[in-house]
């Protein structure tokens, strides 16, 4: 028995098997129910006493070498065959050119350009909501129920009791914003926005904006005016400047609109600028003490600012487009002149 078993041994240690079924063939030969190395146990019951020691040691080795080196195959087999799957794509291979790839819409690079100037400057993104009722979209930012704004020929009403509207403007996002964080606040709110405005060159029924507020301790006009400074120079270029004429907003106090010096004509007066050597980029303004208090937040203690602007017009002015139709119209013509991130 010992010799069967020693060139048993033999026979394991040499084994090197050329596919993964060849060694499952060993594995039946030498390790299951009928297998020779099964068969050594039960015969194992015949051997003399005096050797019974010996041969089960090295029955046991055989048993346990055999295992090893079978599992020792197969596993080389299985990593084999993941690595033969993973190299069956060339990750580097340059795409097919005849597929043309898309590239992103201008009004998203633009308003991944916004938000980037203003991630600089600490500022996080929050997201709202399209359908919109009736307090976050005017009674909490002080639009009296008699305002124009509410007027059905802007708003796109959705219900009307409970009255839902298609939000007209991104300044909903500030009143869910304070209204579940208290200051510091710092945050802007890319999104599209719906009015019942007839479709030209210069306006659409949807378009894009980009709230902003910031809401702390001792936040003044300064702050706006060096925020909204710091944004149009990194926005437009470092030569860009800013002017500021007083304006009203329901939502702030006092309020202004901010102009930049034309990027075309850089001042001088052209066609853009309508020969006035500015134009005008966003509203803006302190954050009215009632919108605070309206949305919990103690007006006592705290001052803010906010500011909206229209992505459509800033990439109007980035790129020169003439017409804002163009952006909803999906013409491959016009998108494939954009890249960007
Ligand atoms: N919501 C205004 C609009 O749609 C834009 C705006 C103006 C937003 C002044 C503001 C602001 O936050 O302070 O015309």
């Amino acid at each position: 028995m010992l010799e069967k078993i020693n060139s048993l041994l033999a026979e394991v240690e040499e084994f090197s098997a050329k596919s993964k079924e060849h060694v499952e063939e060993y594995r039946i030969k030498w390790l299951s129910k009928k297998g020779q190395i099964t068969a050594l146990f039960d015969d194992f019951k015949t051997v003399a006493p005096e050797i019974k020691r010996e041969v089960g040691q090295k029955l046991n080795e055989l048993k346990i070498k055999a295992q090893d080196k079978i599992n020792a195959i197969k596993e080389s087999f299985e990593s084999q065959n993941d690595l033969h799957v993973s190299t069956q794509f060339d990750l580097t291979t340059p795409s097919d050119p005849s597929i043309t790839l898309g590239s992103r819409h201008p009004l998203s690079i633009v308003k991944n350009q916004i938000i980037d100037v203003f991630a600089r400057i600490g500022f996080t993104v929050s997201d709202g909501r399209e359908i919109e009722d009736d307090w976050h979209n005017f009674t909490a930012l002080n639009t009296p129920e008699n305002h124009p704004a509410r007027d059905m020929q802007d708003t796109f009403y959705v219900n009307i009791n409970p009255e839902m509207v298609l939000r007209t403007q991104t300044s909903s996002v500030q009143v869910h914003v304070m209204e579940s964080q208290q200051p510091p606040i710092r945050t802007i709110s890319p999104g599209r926005v719906y009015r019942n405005e007839a479709i030209s060159a210069r306006a659409h029924c949807q378009f894009h904006q980009i709230e902003g507020l910031y809401i702390d301790e001792h936040v003044s006009f300064a702050d706006l005016k060096q925020t909204l400074n710091f944004f149009a120079k990194e926005l437009f270029g470092t030569e860009t400047k800013i002017r500021m004429r007083p304006s009203y907003f329901p939502f702030t106090e006092p309020s202004a609109e901010v102009d930049i010096s034309c990027t075309l004509c850089k001042g001088d007066g052209c066609n853009v600028c309508k020969h006035t050597g500015w134009v005008e980029i966003l509203g803006c303004g302190m954050v009215d003490p009632q919108v605070l208090d309206n949305c919990g937040i103690d007006s006592k203690k705290y001052t803010g600012f906010a500011f909206g602007m229209g992505i459509e017009r800033i990439t109007m002015l980035k790129y020169r487009v003439k017409d804002l139709r163009l952006f909803f119209e999906n013409d491959v013509r016009f998108l494939n002149q954009f890249s960007g991130e």
